[in-house]
Protein backbone atom coordinates (compact mmCIF):
# COMPACT_ATOMS: atom_id res chain seq x y z
CA UNK A 1 0.00 0.00 0.00
CA UNK A 2 1.58 3.46 -0.79
CA UNK A 3 2.77 5.65 1.97
CA UNK A 4 0.12 7.97 3.09
CA UNK A 5 0.79 12.24 3.20
CA UNK A 6 -0.27 12.11 6.89
CA UNK A 7 3.41 10.60 7.96
CA UNK A 8 4.07 12.34 11.76
CA UNK A 9 0.69 10.83 13.87
CA UNK A 10 -1.35 13.99 14.68
CA UNK A 11 -1.12 14.10 18.49
CA UNK A 12 -4.28 13.90 20.74
CA UNK A 13 -4.87 17.48 23.53
CA UNK A 14 -7.27 20.38 23.93
CA UNK A 15 -6.92 23.83 24.76
CA UNK A 16 -7.27 25.05 28.57
CA UNK A 17 -7.36 21.37 29.76
CA UNK A 18 -4.16 20.34 27.85
CA UNK A 19 -2.39 22.79 29.71
CA UNK A 20 -3.19 22.40 32.95
CA UNK A 21 0.01 21.41 35.48
CA UNK A 22 0.75 22.00 38.86
CA UNK A 23 -0.03 25.71 39.07
CA UNK A 24 -3.66 24.45 39.12
CA UNK A 25 -3.10 21.87 41.40
CA UNK A 26 -1.26 24.03 43.79
CA UNK A 27 -3.90 26.90 43.16
CA UNK A 28 -6.67 24.42 44.17
CA UNK A 29 -4.73 23.39 46.88
CA UNK A 30 -4.54 27.24 48.49
CA UNK A 31 -8.20 27.07 48.78
CA UNK A 32 -8.51 24.31 50.35
CA UNK A 33 -5.88 24.43 53.03
CA UNK A 34 -7.82 27.66 54.48
CA UNK A 35 -11.30 26.16 54.33
CA UNK A 36 -13.09 28.93 55.95
CA UNK A 37 -12.23 30.96 52.16
CA UNK A 38 -14.36 28.04 50.26
CA UNK A 39 -17.10 30.89 49.46
CA UNK A 40 -16.50 34.57 47.62
CA UNK A 41 -18.41 36.66 50.67
CA UNK A 42 -18.84 37.80 53.28
CA UNK A 43 -18.17 41.48 52.00
CA UNK A 44 -16.83 42.97 49.31
CA UNK A 45 -13.72 40.10 50.56
CA UNK A 46 -10.90 41.21 47.95
CA UNK A 47 -8.59 38.85 48.37
CA UNK A 48 -11.19 35.93 47.53
CA UNK A 49 -10.48 33.74 44.62
CA UNK A 50 -13.51 35.04 42.43
CA UNK A 51 -13.42 38.67 42.73
CA UNK A 52 -9.73 38.84 42.02
CA UNK A 53 -10.60 36.34 38.69
CA UNK A 54 -13.30 38.94 38.24
CA UNK A 55 -10.76 42.10 38.42
CA UNK A 56 -8.24 40.53 36.13
CA UNK A 57 -10.83 40.03 33.93
CA UNK A 58 -12.11 43.56 33.40
CA UNK A 59 -8.30 44.81 33.19
CA UNK A 60 -7.62 42.09 30.19
CA UNK A 61 -10.40 42.33 28.41
CA UNK A 62 -11.47 45.72 28.48
CA UNK A 63 -14.78 45.87 30.49
CA UNK A 64 -16.07 47.09 33.46
CA UNK A 65 -17.82 44.40 34.87
CA UNK A 66 -17.06 41.03 34.88
CA UNK A 67 -19.19 38.28 37.28
CA UNK A 68 -17.83 34.76 37.64
CA UNK A 69 -21.08 32.54 37.90
CA UNK A 70 -21.57 28.28 37.37
CA UNK A 71 -22.05 27.94 33.81
CA UNK A 72 -21.95 29.77 30.03
CA UNK A 73 -26.01 28.72 30.20
CA UNK A 74 -26.58 30.49 33.35
CA UNK A 75 -23.94 33.56 31.83
CA UNK A 76 -25.94 33.77 28.68
CA UNK A 77 -29.57 34.03 30.84
CA UNK A 78 -28.17 36.87 33.09
CA UNK A 79 -27.24 38.63 30.25
CA UNK A 80 -31.25 38.54 29.08
CA UNK A 81 -32.26 39.57 32.24
CA UNK A 82 -30.19 41.86 33.06
CA UNK A 83 -31.40 43.37 29.70
CA UNK A 84 -34.98 43.40 30.87
CA UNK A 85 -35.76 40.57 28.57
CA UNK A 86 -38.07 38.16 29.83
CA UNK A 87 -42.07 37.28 28.80
CA UNK A 88 -43.66 38.55 26.05
CA UNK A 89 -40.36 39.48 24.16
CA UNK A 90 -38.55 37.69 21.07
CA UNK A 91 -34.72 36.90 20.96
CA UNK A 92 -32.89 35.51 17.92
CA UNK A 93 -30.44 32.75 17.74
CA UNK A 94 -28.62 31.22 15.07
CA UNK A 95 -29.35 27.63 13.66
CA UNK A 96 -25.85 26.90 14.15
CA UNK A 97 -25.24 27.00 17.98
CA UNK A 98 -25.13 24.47 20.90
CA UNK A 99 -28.64 24.15 22.17
CA UNK A 100 -27.70 26.32 25.35
CA UNK A 101 -28.35 29.56 23.66
CA UNK A 102 -31.75 28.83 22.96
CA UNK A 103 -32.31 27.61 26.46
CA UNK A 104 -30.78 30.76 27.94
CA UNK A 105 -33.70 32.67 26.16
CA UNK A 106 -36.58 30.11 27.72
CA UNK A 107 -34.76 30.17 30.74
CA UNK A 108 -35.54 34.53 30.55
CA UNK A 109 -38.85 33.63 29.84
CA UNK A 110 -38.51 35.01 26.17
CA UNK A 111 -39.20 32.94 23.35
CA UNK A 112 -36.56 31.90 20.69
CA UNK A 113 -36.57 32.98 17.29
CA UNK A 114 -34.25 30.61 14.79
CA UNK A 115 -32.36 32.79 11.89
CA UNK A 116 -29.99 31.42 9.37
CA UNK A 117 -26.00 31.36 9.51
CA UNK A 118 -24.36 32.13 6.10
CA UNK A 119 -20.38 31.34 4.95
CA UNK A 120 -19.25 32.74 8.38
CA UNK A 121 -20.77 29.92 9.64
CA UNK A 122 -22.30 32.41 12.64
CA UNK A 123 -25.53 34.37 11.66
CA UNK A 124 -26.53 35.80 8.75
CA UNK A 125 -27.43 39.81 9.18
CA UNK A 126 -29.69 40.00 6.36
CA UNK A 127 -32.15 37.49 7.82
CA UNK A 128 -31.43 38.86 11.04
CA UNK A 129 -33.73 41.54 9.73
CA UNK A 130 -35.96 39.79 8.40
CA UNK A 131 -36.83 37.37 11.70
CA UNK A 132 -37.71 40.92 13.67
CA UNK A 133 -40.88 41.29 14.54
CA UNK A 134 -42.55 43.48 16.89
CA UNK A 135 -41.97 41.63 19.64
CA UNK A 136 -38.10 40.98 19.60
CA UNK A 137 -36.09 42.62 21.88
CA UNK A 138 -32.74 41.43 21.43
CA UNK A 139 -30.18 39.14 18.76
CA UNK A 140 -27.30 36.70 20.32
CA UNK A 141 -24.53 37.00 18.18
CA UNK A 142 -22.97 33.64 18.43
CA UNK A 143 -19.06 33.03 17.62
CA UNK A 144 -18.69 29.44 17.14
CA UNK A 145 -15.06 27.37 17.50
CA UNK A 146 -13.51 30.68 18.47
CA UNK A 147 -14.20 32.57 15.17
CA UNK A 148 -16.18 36.18 15.73
CA UNK A 149 -19.14 36.42 13.57
CA UNK A 150 -20.07 39.33 11.68
CA UNK A 151 -20.33 41.90 14.60
CA UNK A 152 -20.19 45.07 13.15
CA UNK A 153 -22.79 43.88 10.50
CA UNK A 154 -25.30 42.27 13.10
CA UNK A 155 -24.70 44.95 15.08
CA UNK A 156 -25.89 47.67 12.39
CA UNK A 157 -29.07 45.66 12.21
CA UNK A 158 -29.67 45.53 15.91
CA UNK A 159 -28.87 49.50 15.90
CA UNK A 160 -31.41 49.98 13.11
CA UNK A 161 -34.08 48.41 14.86
CA UNK A 162 -33.26 49.36 18.38
CA UNK A 163 -33.18 45.52 20.07
CA UNK A 164 -29.92 44.63 22.22
CA UNK A 165 -27.03 42.85 20.96
CA UNK A 166 -25.76 40.06 23.09
CA UNK A 167 -22.85 38.08 22.50
CA UNK A 168 -22.43 34.18 23.40
CA UNK A 169 -18.66 33.76 23.25
CA UNK A 170 -18.51 30.71 24.73
CA UNK A 171 -16.22 29.18 22.86
CA UNK A 172 -14.79 32.06 21.60
CA UNK A 173 -12.48 33.68 24.48
CA UNK A 174 -9.80 35.78 24.05
CA UNK A 175 -10.75 36.41 20.21
CA UNK A 176 -10.31 40.01 19.53
CA UNK A 177 -12.47 41.84 16.65
CA UNK A 178 -10.55 44.19 14.85
CA UNK A 179 -8.20 45.36 17.78
CA UNK A 180 -10.86 44.76 20.81
CA UNK A 181 -12.07 41.78 22.54
CA UNK A 182 -14.84 40.13 21.36
CA UNK A 183 -18.40 41.23 23.24
CA UNK A 184 -17.04 44.43 24.67
CA UNK A 185 -18.74 46.42 22.48
CA UNK A 186 -22.63 45.03 23.08
CA UNK A 187 -24.91 44.97 25.48
CA UNK A 188 -23.91 42.24 27.55
CA UNK A 189 -21.74 39.02 26.40
CA UNK A 190 -20.55 35.46 28.08
CA UNK A 191 -18.13 33.18 28.39
CA UNK A 192 -18.10 29.21 29.66
CA UNK A 193 -15.47 27.90 31.32
CA UNK A 194 -16.47 24.46 30.66
CA UNK A 195 -14.21 21.06 29.57
CA UNK A 196 -13.91 22.11 26.11
CA UNK A 197 -13.49 25.57 26.01
CA UNK A 198 -10.67 27.97 25.29
CA UNK A 199 -10.03 27.99 29.14
CA UNK A 200 -11.48 25.97 31.79
CA UNK A 201 -12.21 25.24 35.42
CA UNK A 202 -13.95 22.06 34.35
CA UNK A 203 -17.63 24.14 34.83
CA UNK A 204 -17.94 28.04 35.01
CA UNK A 205 -19.17 30.82 33.20
CA UNK A 206 -18.64 34.77 32.73
CA UNK A 207 -21.11 37.43 32.47
CA UNK A 208 -19.50 40.82 30.96
CA UNK A 209 -21.53 44.14 30.52
CA UNK A 210 -20.55 47.55 30.67
CA UNK A 211 -23.24 49.63 31.78
CA UNK A 212 -23.16 49.65 35.61
CA UNK A 213 -27.41 49.14 35.97
CA UNK A 214 -27.27 46.30 33.49
CA UNK A 215 -24.22 44.49 35.43
CA UNK A 216 -25.98 45.60 38.96
CA UNK A 217 -28.96 43.65 37.73
CA UNK A 218 -27.08 40.62 36.44
CA UNK A 219 -25.49 40.91 40.18
CA UNK A 220 -29.24 40.69 41.24
CA UNK A 221 -30.39 38.10 38.84
CA UNK A 222 -27.63 35.40 39.88
CA UNK A 223 -28.19 35.49 43.56
CA UNK A 224 -31.02 36.41 45.74
CA UNK A 225 -28.53 36.90 48.54
CA UNK A 226 -26.48 39.65 46.72
CA UNK A 227 -27.52 42.57 48.64
CA UNK A 228 -26.80 40.90 52.08
CA UNK A 229 -23.34 39.71 50.47
CA UNK A 230 -22.54 42.69 48.91
CA UNK A 231 -22.32 45.45 51.42
CA UNK A 232 -22.04 48.20 48.45
CA UNK A 233 -25.49 46.76 47.50
CA UNK A 234 -27.16 46.71 50.37
CA UNK A 235 -26.19 50.48 51.28
CA UNK A 236 -27.75 52.36 48.79
CA UNK A 237 -27.92 50.78 45.39
CA UNK A 238 -29.83 52.64 42.97
CA UNK A 239 -31.60 50.10 41.77
CA UNK A 240 -34.01 48.10 43.84
CA UNK A 241 -32.99 44.24 43.65
CA UNK A 242 -34.52 41.62 41.84
CA UNK A 243 -33.98 38.18 42.51
CA UNK A 244 -34.47 35.04 39.89
CA UNK A 245 -31.50 32.48 39.87
CA UNK A 246 -29.18 30.68 42.46
CA UNK A 247 -25.64 30.25 40.06
CA UNK A 248 -22.77 32.04 42.45
CA UNK A 249 -19.47 31.47 40.94
CA UNK A 250 -17.22 28.78 43.31
CA UNK A 251 -13.69 29.83 44.90
CA UNK A 252 -12.29 26.56 43.65
CA UNK A 253 -13.18 26.57 40.16
CA UNK A 254 -12.03 30.47 40.16
CA UNK A 255 -8.86 29.95 41.78
CA UNK A 256 -7.92 27.53 38.55
CA UNK A 257 -9.55 29.83 35.93
CA UNK A 258 -7.03 32.25 37.16
CA UNK A 259 -4.23 30.45 36.31
CA UNK A 260 -5.82 29.43 33.13
CA UNK A 261 -6.84 33.41 32.44
CA UNK A 262 -2.71 33.54 32.70
CA UNK A 263 -2.29 31.12 29.93
CA UNK A 264 -4.35 32.05 27.60
CA UNK A 265 -2.34 33.89 25.80
CA UNK A 266 0.50 31.26 25.60
CA UNK A 267 -2.61 28.92 24.41
CA UNK A 268 -3.89 31.21 21.50
CA UNK A 269 -0.37 32.30 20.59
CA UNK A 270 0.32 28.32 19.85
CA UNK A 271 -3.21 27.90 17.94
CA UNK A 272 -3.12 31.30 15.92
CA UNK A 273 0.38 30.24 15.07
CA UNK A 274 -0.71 26.74 13.84
CA UNK A 275 -3.31 28.18 11.68
CA UNK A 276 -1.57 30.79 10.16
CA UNK A 277 1.08 27.97 8.91
CA UNK A 278 -2.06 25.32 8.03
CA UNK A 279 -3.13 28.85 5.70
CA UNK A 280 0.20 29.71 3.97
CA UNK A 281 0.36 25.83 2.96
CA UNK A 282 -3.17 25.65 1.46
CA UNK A 283 -2.87 25.43 -2.68
CA UNK A 284 -5.47 27.94 -4.51
CA UNK A 285 -8.95 26.33 -3.93
CA UNK A 286 -11.02 24.58 -6.91
CA UNK A 287 -13.62 23.05 -4.99
CA UNK A 288 -14.53 24.77 -1.86
CA UNK A 289 -14.18 28.45 -0.11
CA UNK A 290 -12.75 28.92 2.90
CA UNK A 291 -15.43 30.37 6.11
CA UNK A 292 -15.84 33.36 5.87
CA UNK A 293 -13.47 35.43 8.96
CA UNK A 294 -13.89 39.12 9.24
CA UNK A 295 -10.56 39.72 11.10
CA UNK A 296 -8.10 37.00 10.74
CA UNK A 297 -5.88 37.95 12.93
CA UNK A 298 -8.34 38.08 16.35
CA UNK A 299 -9.78 34.74 15.75
CA UNK A 300 -8.80 31.93 18.10
CA UNK A 301 -7.23 29.83 15.71
CA UNK A 302 -8.13 26.20 17.00
CA UNK A 303 -10.97 25.52 14.48
CA UNK A 304 -10.20 25.43 10.51
CA UNK A 305 -13.02 25.15 8.19
CA UNK A 306 -13.58 24.75 4.30
CA UNK A 307 -17.32 24.71 2.28
CA UNK A 308 -17.23 22.34 -0.20
CA UNK A 309 -18.71 23.61 -3.23
CA UNK A 310 -22.05 20.64 -2.91
CA UNK A 311 -22.82 17.80 -0.03
CA UNK A 312 -21.31 15.32 -2.88
CA UNK A 313 -18.01 16.64 -3.22
CA UNK A 314 -17.70 17.39 0.71
CA UNK A 315 -18.58 13.32 0.93
CA UNK A 316 -15.55 12.71 -1.47
CA UNK A 317 -12.99 14.77 0.02
CA UNK A 318 -14.05 13.59 3.51
CA UNK A 319 -13.12 10.06 1.83
CA UNK A 320 -10.35 10.88 -0.26
CA UNK A 321 -8.67 12.70 3.33
CA UNK A 322 -9.71 9.88 5.57
CA UNK A 323 -7.11 7.57 2.87
CA UNK A 324 -4.41 9.30 3.26
CA UNK A 325 -4.78 9.95 7.67
CA UNK A 326 -6.90 12.66 8.21
CA UNK A 327 -10.03 11.81 9.29
CA UNK A 328 -12.04 15.05 9.10
CA UNK A 329 -16.40 14.54 8.37
CA UNK A 330 -19.44 17.07 7.36
CA UNK A 331 -20.21 19.44 10.40
CA UNK A 332 -24.11 18.62 9.65
CA UNK A 333 -23.03 14.78 10.95
CA UNK A 334 -25.37 12.97 8.73
CA UNK A 335 -24.07 9.48 10.12
CA UNK A 336 -23.49 10.53 13.51
CA UNK A 337 -25.56 11.77 16.48
CA UNK A 338 -27.62 13.87 16.96
CA UNK A 339 -25.46 16.86 17.61
CA UNK A 340 -27.18 19.41 19.64
CA UNK A 341 -24.90 22.43 17.77
CA UNK A 342 -27.67 22.29 14.81
CA UNK A 343 -31.56 23.15 15.51
CA UNK A 344 -32.81 20.95 13.88
CA UNK A 345 -31.56 18.79 16.68
CA UNK A 346 -33.11 20.88 19.61
CA UNK A 347 -36.13 18.94 20.15
CA UNK A 348 -37.03 20.73 23.71
CA UNK A 349 -37.23 23.83 21.85
CA UNK A 350 -38.51 23.11 18.27
CA UNK A 351 -41.30 20.97 19.62
CA UNK A 352 -41.75 23.57 22.25
CA UNK A 353 -41.58 21.29 25.34
CA UNK A 354 -42.58 22.92 28.40
CA UNK A 355 -41.82 23.01 32.20
CA UNK A 356 -45.24 23.20 32.93
CA UNK A 357 -48.88 22.63 31.36
CA UNK A 358 -49.10 25.79 30.47
CA UNK A 359 -46.46 26.03 27.66
CA UNK A 360 -44.80 28.43 29.04
CA UNK A 361 -42.86 30.23 27.83
CA UNK A 362 -44.53 30.25 24.18
CA UNK A 363 -47.92 30.09 25.32
CA UNK A 364 -47.36 32.91 28.16
CA UNK A 365 -50.26 34.94 28.03
CA UNK A 366 -47.70 38.25 27.53
CA UNK A 367 -46.53 36.75 24.22
CA UNK A 368 -48.31 37.71 21.41
CA UNK A 369 -46.34 36.96 18.83
CA UNK A 370 -46.23 33.39 16.90
CA UNK A 371 -43.38 31.78 16.24
CA UNK A 372 -43.36 28.29 14.79
CA UNK A 373 -40.61 25.81 14.13
CA UNK A 374 -39.80 22.74 12.00
CA UNK A 375 -36.54 20.91 11.58
CA UNK A 376 -36.21 21.93 7.95
CA UNK A 377 -36.95 25.62 8.41
CA UNK A 378 -33.42 26.86 8.10
CA UNK A 379 -32.63 25.35 4.78
CA UNK A 380 -29.00 27.55 4.48
CA UNK A 381 -27.66 26.46 7.65
CA UNK A 382 -28.68 23.31 6.45
CA UNK A 383 -26.76 23.30 3.40
CA UNK A 384 -23.83 25.47 4.51
CA UNK A 385 -23.13 22.81 7.24
CA UNK A 386 -23.39 19.47 5.00
CA UNK A 387 -20.69 21.12 2.56
CA UNK A 388 -18.46 22.05 5.63
CA UNK A 389 -15.59 20.04 6.61
CA UNK A 390 -13.97 21.20 9.79
CA UNK A 391 -10.45 19.97 11.36
CA UNK A 392 -9.90 21.15 15.37
CA UNK A 393 -6.36 22.38 15.96
CA UNK A 394 -4.87 21.69 19.65
CA UNK A 395 -2.16 23.08 21.70
CA UNK A 396 0.47 19.57 20.79
CA UNK A 397 0.32 20.16 17.59
CA UNK A 398 3.25 21.62 15.16
CA UNK A 399 3.98 23.11 12.39
CA UNK A 400 5.08 19.64 10.61
CA UNK A 401 1.60 18.40 11.43
CA UNK A 402 -0.22 21.44 9.54
CA UNK A 403 2.40 21.62 6.73
CA UNK A 404 0.89 17.69 6.55
CA UNK A 405 -2.78 18.81 6.85
CA UNK A 406 -2.77 21.12 4.01
CA UNK A 407 -1.40 18.29 2.12
CA UNK A 408 -3.79 16.43 2.20
CA UNK A 409 -6.45 19.51 1.48
CA UNK A 410 -4.63 20.16 -1.07
CA UNK A 411 -4.68 16.78 -2.82
CA UNK A 412 -8.35 15.98 -2.12
CA UNK A 413 -9.34 19.04 -3.91
CA UNK A 414 -7.20 18.68 -6.83
CA UNK A 415 -8.36 15.08 -6.86
CA UNK A 416 -11.94 15.46 -6.81
C1 LIG B 1 -21.90 28.47 21.97
C2 LIG B 1 -22.19 28.00 23.37
N1 LIG B 1 -23.07 28.69 24.11
C3 LIG B 1 -23.34 28.31 25.38
C4 LIG B 1 -22.72 27.23 25.97
C5 LIG B 1 -23.09 26.83 27.35
O1 LIG B 1 -22.01 26.77 28.23
P1 LIG B 1 -22.04 25.81 29.51
O2 LIG B 1 -21.87 24.41 29.03
O3 LIG B 1 -20.89 26.29 30.34
O4 LIG B 1 -23.34 26.05 30.18
C6 LIG B 1 -21.80 26.49 25.23
C7 LIG B 1 -21.13 25.32 25.84
O5 LIG B 1 -20.78 24.34 25.27
C8 LIG B 1 -21.52 26.89 23.89
O6 LIG B 1 -20.65 26.20 23.14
Amino acid sequence: MSEKIIKTPLPGGGLGWGAVDEREIEAVTRVLKNPETMFRYPGENETRECPLFENELCEKIGVKGALMVASGTSALTLCLSANGIGPGDEVIVPAYTYISTASAVTNAGAVPVIAEIDESLGLDPEDVEKKITPYTKAVILVHMQGIPGRINAVRAVCKKHNIALIEDACQAIGSKYFGEYTGVNSDAFAWSLNFYKVITCGEGGVFFANDEDIFLRGIYAHDPGSPMWKTGLSQGAKLAPYTQMGIRGNEICAAVARVQLSKLDMILGKTRSLKKKLLSCLNKPANYILQRVDDPDGECGFSFSIIAKDNEAAKRMAKLMGEQGLYIGSVYNEAGFPDRHIYKNWEAIIEKHSPTAAGYPWNDPSYRGNVQYSPDMCQKSLDILSRCLRFTININMSDVNMEEVAQVINYADRSL
